[in-house]
C-alpha cells in the first residue's frame, strides 16, 4: 500500500449558534447521518459514502467557527512517530484521552502558527450506516438533500502560512499542490493522498479563521442539484455554481444558519506525489479561485467565522 502516514481529514469540529437550526441544515439540507449526541450536547453527524462513525461534530456555542480539524492516521505506531516528529519539530503537543469522542481512540492535538487546532488520531469506530462491503450497492440508505458523501476538506485564514505549510509538508508529509503568490505572502492548497487538496490555507491577520468546510459530491449534476436544494429552502448561496481553477473543481458556496461558510465540491484532478506544484501570479488569483467568472468578489475574501 502506499498511502502511508496522514490519510485524510477525519472529522472537523464546527461551533454553532442554534443547534437545532443547524442539526436541520447538515442533516436534512446537506444530507449528513445524525449518528448521536453526547452528554456535553456535541452532535456527531457523517456522509453517506464515510466508513468511521463520525466525521462532523457541531457544537453549540456564542461564535461561530471553527474548534479543531482531525486527520486519520494510519495506525497507532504512526501517531507515535508523527508525535515524535512534531516534538522535534519544537510543536507543543498534547493528548486527548480514547472516548473524549465517542468512538474515537486516543488524539494528539498541537496548535499550528496561523492559530488552528489540530489533531491526529488512529483509531474510529466503522459506522454501522456505512457503505456496504459485501455485494455492495452504491448506497445503504438513498442520501437525502445534497447528498453530500463526505467531510472533504477545509479552508482555513490565518497569519504565517509559510510556516504552517512548512509543518505540514516537513513534520506531517503534505504536499503543496497549488500555491499562489499573493505579494510576498501565500495561499497554499495541501494534499497528503491522492486528492487535489486535503486542506488550504490563506494568509490573513486573524489567527485561527474558518473559511469553509466543504463536502464532496460524486458529480457535475449533483452540485446543480445541491443549487436547487439551496434555493428551495433560501439557503444564502455566496458563490457558485461555477468552477475552480484551482484543483478543478466544480462549487458553490454557502452558508449555514449561522454564517459559517459550506462549500460543496465535485470533481478535482488526481493528485500524486511527484507531481510539480501548480503556481497562480496575483493577477491570475481571481480565475484560479472563480474560473468562469475570473474575479475574486468581495465576500469571499472578506466573510470568515
Ligand atoms: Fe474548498
Amino acid at each position: 500500500m502506499a498511502l502511508t502516514g496522514v490519510l485524510r481529514p477525519g472529522y472537523i469540529q464546527i461551533r454553532v449558534l442554534d443547534m437545532s437550526e443547524a442539526i436541520v441544515h447538515y442533516r436534512d439540507r446537506l444530507g449528513l447521518t445524525e449518528v448521536s449526541t453526547g452528554s456535553d450536547g456535541r452532535v456527531y453527524l457523517k456522509g453517506w459514502d464515510e466508513f468511521d462513525r463520525h466525521s462532523v461534530i457541531l457544537r453549540e456555542a456564542d461564535e461561530a467557527g471553527m474548534d479543531v480539524m482531525g486527520f486519520k492516521v494510519l495506525d497507532d505506531a504512526t501517531l507515535n512517530e508523527l508525535t515524535a516528529k512534531l516534538e522535534a519539530y519544537n510543536v507543543v503537543v498534547d493528548h486527548v484521552e480514547a472516548g473524549e469522542q465517542p468512538g474515537v481512540g486516543r488524539r494528539v492535538g498541537f496548535t499550528i502558527p496561523s492559530g488552528h487546532r489540530m489533531e491526529l488520531f488512529a483509531q474510529m469506530e466503522k459506522s454501522d450506516d456505512g457503505p456496504q462491503v459485501v455485494n455492495p450497492n452504491v448506497w445503504q440508505s438513498e442520501p437525502r438533500g445534497m447528498a453530500v458523501t463526505r467531510f472533504d476538506h477545509a479552508l482555513l485564514y490565518g497569519p504565517a502560512i509559510d510556516e504552517v505549510t512548512d509543518l505540514f509538508c516537513d513534520v506531517l508529509g503534505f504536499r503543496v499542490a497549488e500555491r499562489a503568490d499573493l505579494g510576498g505572502a501565500h495561499a497554499v492548497w495541501l494534499t497528503c493522498s491522492n486528492k487535489a487538496h486535503d486542506i488550504a490555507f490563506v494568509p490573513n491577520p486573524d489567527p485561527g479563521s474558518f473559511h469553509h468546510a466543504a463536502f464532496y459530491l460524486e458529480n457535475v449534476n449533483d452540485v446543480v442539484h445541491a443549487g436547487d436544494v439551496m434555493a428551495y429552502h433560501d439557503i444564502p448561496i455566496d458563490v457558485g455554481p461555477t468552477r475552480h481553477g484551482i484543483t478543478r473543481g466544480h462549487t458553490i458556496y454557502f452558508f449555514d444558519p449561522c454564517g459559517n461558510r459550506n462549500e460543496v465540491f465535485a470533481g478535482g484532478y488526481t493528485y500524486y506525489p511527484d507531481n510539480p506544484t501548480r503556481e497562480w501570479t496575483t493577477e491570475q488569483l481571481g480565475k484560479g479561485i472563480f474560473y468562469y467568472e475570473r474575479e475574486l468578489n468581495d465576500a469571499f475574501l472578506s466573510v470568515y467565522t
